[in-house]
């Protein structure tokens, strides 16, 4: 190479070392956006690829539309945000034509929200609740102190009605069949595959296999547990599960949910701060 060859390589080398920092900064970019495509594109983070700790599997965050907005503001309810972004991911990539299920409705605001994103990716399907809306905290003819005297047992028909009025109203256009049963009874009549009348008089064909389960009831080991066992064994491959308060929000759950991150038969789509999982088969 002669003399001005390499004095004009030479001036290249700082331009070429730009080009070097630009392609190695686009490419850390996509890196640390690669989970939340996966997630969009329905699938999840690779079993093999090992996430490392700063890389919390997730699923894109729900716009917060004003319908949304005035939704949360309306409905009383106790739910986390992220859940609310699980909700859509779930209904946007769930296998077609199976129902959706939630354990625990309290005022309907999942429901509603569950309802939503159906309508917004077109599903089609029935949404089944069941709630004995019973309380954890006391017995029925206990008054609520600090309440103008009135008993728990007027208290949960309050709220029994509230949620009937709340996805009356928010969910008027495809409401979800409601059942005042536990989920036990409920994955008990579900076994049994028979016609029952929900709350609002309208008969549901009962048996199959669901696209996503929400469990949101009894927050307690036992129950929780219970809940699972039920989900999977009517959970079709492909379909989500979510854990209320599984990210130490609550013992029961967490510790459920910590089982369900160590089954082979599930893959974790988002701590979002709650599990929210895959069923693989
Ligand atoms: C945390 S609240 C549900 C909140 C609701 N999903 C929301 O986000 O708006 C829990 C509900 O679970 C109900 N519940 C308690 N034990 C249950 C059980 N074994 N089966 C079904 N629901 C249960 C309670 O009555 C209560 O309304």
């Amino acid at each position: 190479m002669s003399l001005f060859n390499i004095i004009r390589s030479l001036k290249n080398v700082p331009s070429s070392l730009g080009k070097l920092r630009h392609e190695v900064r686009t490419l850390k970019r996509m890196i640390e956006k690669l989970p939340r495509e996966l997630s969009r594109a329905g699938g999840v983070l690779d079993a093999g690829v090992a996430p490392s700790a700063n890389l919390v599997p997730t699923v894109p965050e729900v716009q917060w539309t004003a319908y949304i907005q005035f939704l949360t503001w309306v409905n009383g309810g106790m739910l986390t945000r992220g859940n609310v972004d699980c909700f859509a991911h779930a209904m946007e990539f769930m296998p077609e034509g199976l129902p959706v299920l939630e354990i625990g409705s309290f005022c309907g605001l999942s429901a509603n929200l569950i309802s939503l994103f159906k309508r917004k990716y077109g599903r089609n399907v029935p949404l089944f609740c069941c709630d004995p809306w019973i309380s954890v905290w006391a017995k029925d003819s206990t008054i609520i102190e600090g309440s103008p005297g009135f008993e728990l047992s007027e208290f949960r028909v309050f709220i029994k009605e509230t949620c009937l009025r709340n996805v009356s109203f928010f969910s008027s256009d495809d409401r979800p069949h409601m059942f005042e049963t536990d989920s036990d009874s409920f994955f008990r009549d579900w076994e049994a595959r028979q016609t029952h009348s929900d709350l609002f008089g309208r008969d549901a064909s009962f048996g199959g296999m669901f696209a996503f389960a929400y469990i949101d009831g009894d927050h307690e080991y036992d129950q929780a547990k219970k809940d699972f066992i039920n989900v999977d064994r009517w959970l079709a491959p492909g379909g989500f599960v979510l854990f209320d308060d599984s990210s130490g929000g609550h013992d029961g759950s967490t510790a459920v949910a910590q089982e369900v991150k160590a089954h082979a038969n599930y893959e974790l789509v988002a701590a979002n701060p709650n599990l929210f999982f895959r069923k693989r088969r």
